[in-house]
């Protein structure tokens, strides 16, 4: 596999190359072959909320950008791939926009099938005086047809209750769960209980993986959907790759990874993440570490009354 930093598009895509585009999304998608390309598009896009990354767009004008850009990305789609968008919220003047019902009606019209809203809850973040503090934003998985990848073993997570049996018939007496483990279900929470192994954290100071960028995706979030809506050597698309992360996800498990930023720093840095997992240097939390069980620090607790 060779990873590549590229601003212009060579006039010919080698199929083990992985690259990172420092660019604009929609001129790097328009400038690629128009056949299907990709087996899973994967992407937080900027939320328009002002970030430094972003210009703040009228939502009308937002949402045209991402109809054409999301029509352009559909047709370099394969018949049987997945597109991943996960969003939050778009906040105007304290009042919150769920940005999924911006992006719902552009899928819908092009025809994908919305297969899951995740919900991924995560713990930590701003605390807010004026309404309930916001923990938790989407992944809208949809596919471009019935046919397509979802490899659900490789997902699978421990069972509460491992040792339950089935009662009544006949397999009455036998463990009644599936070995391999239990669905993950479509909330992917960050629970207080040590014993949850599949919930994942968000990147904030002291997170593993925190570079410089304020949105990153956890490697973890992406491992899931690579693996479960992947085959090896399949090929994940990022117009949106800030520092990687969804292409780090993608080399650790075998995948292809092409990706723009906008943002030179930031692709560098990208391109940087995808070296060092080729050479099994990045460091970064699996999606199989348990989470931190908060009820053994000692902050957990009031100090004692002084004597
Ligand atoms: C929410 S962040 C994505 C972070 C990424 N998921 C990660 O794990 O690091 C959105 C990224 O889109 C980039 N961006 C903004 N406008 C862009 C455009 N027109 N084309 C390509 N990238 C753009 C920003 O610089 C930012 O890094």
């Amino acid at each position: 596999m060779t990873i590549k930093l590229l601003k212009n598009m060579p006039s010919k895509l080698g199929s083990n190359d992985s690259i990172i585009w420092n660019g604009d999304a929609s001129d790097v998608v328009r400038k690629l072959p128009e056949k299907p390309l990709f087996d899973l598009v994967i992407t937080s896009p900027p939320y328009n909320i002002g970030k430094p990354y972003e210009k703040r767009l009228e939502i009308e004008e937002y949402r045209k950008w991402h109809e054409a850009l999301i029509t352009a990305i559909v047709e370099r789609t394969k018949p049987t791939g997945s597109i991943c968008w996960q969003v939050g919220n778009y906040v105007d003047n304290g009042a919150i926009f769920p940005l999924d019902y911006i992006f719902h009606p552009i899928f819908a019209k092009l025809g994908l099938k919305l297969r899951n809203r995740i919900v991924w809850h995560y713990g930590h973040g701003l605390h807010n005086a004026r309404r309930f503090s916001g923990r938790y934003e989407v992944v809208l998985w949809y596919t471009r047809s019935d046919d397509y990848t979802f490899d659900l073993d490789a997902v699978r997570i421990p069972p509460k209750y491992p040792g339950k049996k089935a009662f009544r018939g006949p397999r009455a007496g036998q463990l009644s769960g599936n070995p391999l483990g239990k669905n993950p279900e479509d909330v992917w929470l960050v629970t207080d209980s040590a014993h949850d192994l599949w919930s994942i954290p968000n990147v904030k100071a002291g997170h593993v993986e925190k570079t410089e960028h304020p949105c990153q995706f956890p490697v973890g979030l992406v491992e899931r959907l690579v693996l479960a809506l992947t085959k090896s050597k399949d090929t994940v698309f990022d117009p949106f790759a800030g520092t990687g992360s969804a292409g780090v996800a993608s080399l650790l498990h075998n995948r292809r990874f092409l990706g723009c930023e906008l943002d030179s720093d930031y692709a560098k840095l990208a391109y940087s993440r995808l070296i060092k997992t080729s050479d099994g240097e990045e460091r970064f939390r699996s999606h199989a570490k348990p989470v931190f069980d908060h009820r053994l620090s000692p902050l957990s607790r009031l100090p004692e009354a002084a004597e």
